[in-house]
């Protein structure tokens, strides 16, 4: 019978016996520096690794044909048109990346957002471009499934006005993702992974896969995604900040751990395969409860402004670049993540 310490059990004159003050030896028995003293030795008993195959680069795809539009507030990414995100493909593969996250920005957007589901809609084409290419074939792709970048007003679902008050309206929303999933997985995606936070979008999407034959694509759900500031960044680079409102009536409010688990587990039992959580850095110990609690892989999504911040931070040469941007990776798989959607994927890989 084992104590409560884990030790043996036996006590002398109410102490513990030798055995387990052997087990629990302290200072000066035991100097913890001594594992540090060397890079060999640092490196043998390193508890966290971070891989190249374990980090997913996301790319904004516009239209048009030889584009490559530097992001504003995110210095180092931009905006492709299809023949320059093939090449930008080509480079993730020869970095090992583990696979590519696609957002569209449409030309043309409506009220229903009818740029993400069509048959030839940006997204659409791009995944035909990328997979024809046998050079990034190891390359998984995923496709974002929300209607924020293609719809009119930016919200991430349909509006539904009832006695004057505009609603983001859930059950009506449902269909249109099912069918951008089903088209993104007919047009090669390897992965769908919705962002938009309705509230029984994973079964209507497993659906809508399924009804097309893509049984085998699985879903990566943004189960536990935040009404953040740290999104504002991306909203320049997608195009897709809200006219009207907000995005506080679907995304999660930043005070809620609780709601967090509560989403995961019914993204769970509606089929999800895989879980994203976002923002990253100011969320860690959503991950981390996460990981405890749930068994199916899960990733953790360093969304834009945790890009920029940093990024502003090293271009004023208030932090070291490299050191800094691995530690904020490093973080995210401490916390329990199995890969991280991040906009320093590139940068990063060369270094691991
Ligand atoms: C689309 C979506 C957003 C992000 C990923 N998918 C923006 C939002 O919800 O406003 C943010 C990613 C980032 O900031 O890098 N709904």
């Amino acid at each position: 019978m084992k104590g409560k310490g884990g030790c043996c059990g036996k006590y002398i004159a109410r102490r513990c016996c030798k055995l387990y003050t052997e087990r629990v030896m302290s200072f000066p028995a035991t100097r913890l520096r001594r594992l540090r003293t060397s890079a060999a030795m640092r490196s043998l008993v390193r508890e966290t690794h971070l891989e190249p195959s374990a980090l997913i680069y996301p790319l904004f795809i516009c239209e048009g044909e030889g584009i490559r539009r530097e992001i504003g507030s995110m210095p180092g990414v931009f905006n492709l048109s299809i023949d320059e995100a093939v090449k930008e493909a080509e480079q993730c593969a020869g970095l090992g990346l583990g696979g590519l996250l696609l957002f569209g920005l449409p030309d043309e957007k409506d009220e229903q957002g009818t740029g993400a589901y069509i048959d030839d809609g940006i997204v659409q084409r791009a995944l035909r471009a990328i997979k024809a290419n046998s050079a990034t074939r190891e390359l998984l792709l995923i496709g974002d499934v929300c209607l924020c970048e293609y719809t009119s007003h930016g919200h991430c679902g349909i509006i539904e006005q009832h006695e004057g008050q505009y609603e983001v309206a859930n059950d009506p929303t449902l269909e249109l993702l099912g069918k951008t999933a089903a088209s993104q997985a007919l047009a090669g995606a390897d992965i769908i992974a919705p962002s938009d936070m309705m509230d029984g979008r994973i079964e209507a999407i497993r659906s809508a896969l399924d009804a097309v034959g893509k049984h085998h694509t699985p879903v990566m759900s943004y189960a536990s995604k935040f009404a953040s500031a740290f999104y504002g960044p991306f909203r320049e680079a997608a195009d897709s900040t809200p006219q009207f409102g907000d995005r506080r009536s679907y995304q999660m409010d930043s005070a809620n751990r609780r709601e967090a688990m509560r989403e995961i587990a019914e993204d769970i039992e509606e089929g999800a395969d895989m879980i994203l959580m976002k923002p990253a850095m100011p969320y860690l110990d959503i991950v981390r409860e996460a990981r405890d609690r749930f068994d199916l892989p899960m990733g953790a999504y360093q969304v834009s402004g945790e890009y920029s911040m940093l990024q502003a931070a090293f271009a004023k040469g208030w932090l070291e670049k490299d050191r800094a941007m691995l530690e904020s990776l490093l973080g995210m798989r401490r916390a329990g993540s199995d890969f991280i959607v991040t906009y320093f994927a590139k940068e990063a890989a060369p270094l691991l």
